[in-house]
């Protein structure tokens, strides 16, 4: 691991003071990198949880909706997106996608009936859903909205951090994402103090270990049903070293971007969209070809390793269809793009003779069509 080289000293350091003083969860790390995310998000309140599957369900689950309710999103995310509202008891229902790889807010309205409860648009790949428009609808249906910011921290929609829009946001700090932790972490932001206190509480069993009621601030008592979900010191130390790298990681992404903007731009292939009004991250930089298949087999004969952000939407998921609410939009663009899409390698320690090297095989590849 490239990243691991340059920061070595400083990680074996911070996990060994921990390990000398003996807190291993709950302790000062956690406490600072709560602290340190909430200033970087401007963020009024947020807690740490051991991933961003469990931050999902903490956030559905502390916002009542379970059994008999309906949640919308995109089928085109992470199966964890989807896995969070089956935990939580409540029913999906999909919506489209636009040319954006993102929740199509055209579509969402139809989707809304007496049952519906939220929305949770998903920031994919790095960019942010047109906030506006689904915070619109979510008023005038009194809808609540949960941002799945699992690809997109640091990401802003005018001006304001991904996640602080809505009622919650969710991050995900799985090791590639934009803050990568060398394990599992995931957090929860949000601008209302009891929503925050009683997801406090909904980590760890439903003790109030913040106090909030005098009388039950016992750390034995649960005052509600919750789970455990915690972000040990041991992932927190590492967080809070490399959350101090945050915005030099965002931005060394943002310049391979460029690059394979440049170098693509003539090329038969879709690029990415750009949305107005957005800070791109670019946690995944994916393009579009028909020949998709061939493209990525020629690159492999190659030395370079291609994915693909999703090759199978949710809805035709074996684990998942039958979850799925029969009267879901047509998800045409949806399963259009997942026959089509592949992902570029980006991350920051990401060599620029090797963008060059991917850009140059993928000319020699395509050119050839
Ligand atoms: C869009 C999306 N949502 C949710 C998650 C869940 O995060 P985690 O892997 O930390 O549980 C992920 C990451 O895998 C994701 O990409």
């Amino acid at each position: 691991m490239r990243e691991y080289k340059n920061l070595k000293k400083n990680i074996l350091t911070s996990i060994d003071k921990i390990f000398q003083s003996g807190t291993l969860l709950f302790g000062d790390e956690l406490k600072k990198f709560e602290k340190n995310f909430c200033i970087f998000n401007k963020s009024k309140y947020g807690l740490g949880v051991s991933n961003g599957t469990d931050a999902l369900f903490i956030a559905l689950k502390c916002l009542n909706i379970g059994k008999g309710d309906e949640v919308i999103t995109v089928s085109n995310t992470a199966i964890p997106t989807a896995a969070a509202i089956i935990n939580a008891g409540a029913s999906i229902k999909f919506t489209d996608i636009g040319k954006d790889y993102l929740i199509d807010v055209n579509k969402i309205s139809t989707l809304i009936n007496k049952k519906t409860k939220a929305i949770i648009p998903v920031h994919l790949f790095g960019q942010t859903c047109d906030m506006n428009k689904i915070l619109n609808i979510a008023k005038k249906y009194k809808l609540k909205v949960i941002e799945d910011c699992a690809q997109s921290t640091g990401a802003m929609y005018k001006g304001k951090k991904a996640g602080t829009l809505g009622d919650i946001g969710c991050h995900s700090f799985y090791p590639t994402k934009i803050l990568g932790a060398y394990g599992d972490g995931g957090f929860l932001t949000t601008n209302n103090k009891k929503l925050y206190e009683k997801m406090h509480r909904f980590r760890f069993y439903g003790i109030d270990t913040l106090g909030t009621n005098k009388k039950w601030k016992n750390k034995y008592y649960s005052i509600e049903h919750g789970i455990n979900s915690r972000l040990n010191e041991i992932q927190s130390s590492i967080l809070n070293l490399k959350l101090k790298k945050i915005n030099f990681f965002i931005e060394r992404r943002r310049s391979i971007a460029k690059k394979y903007f440049n170098g693509l731009k003539n090329l038969n292939i879709e690029l990415p969209l750009v949305n107005k009004n957005n800070f791109h991250v670019f946690h995944i930089f994916e393009v579009a070809h028909k020949k998709r298949d061939r493209i990525i087999k020629k690159m492999k004969e190659r030395n370079v390793n291609l994915s693909i952000h999703y090759p199978y939407p949710i809805h035709k998921m074996r684990g998942y269809k039958n979850f799925i609410k029969k009267n879901s939009n047509h998800l045409h663009e949806t399963e259009k793009k997942s026959k089509m899409i592949f992902s570029l390698p980006i991350y920051p320690s990401l060599r620029d003779n090797e963008i060059k090297a991917i850009i140059n095989n993928l000319k020699e590849i395509i050119s050839k069509f």
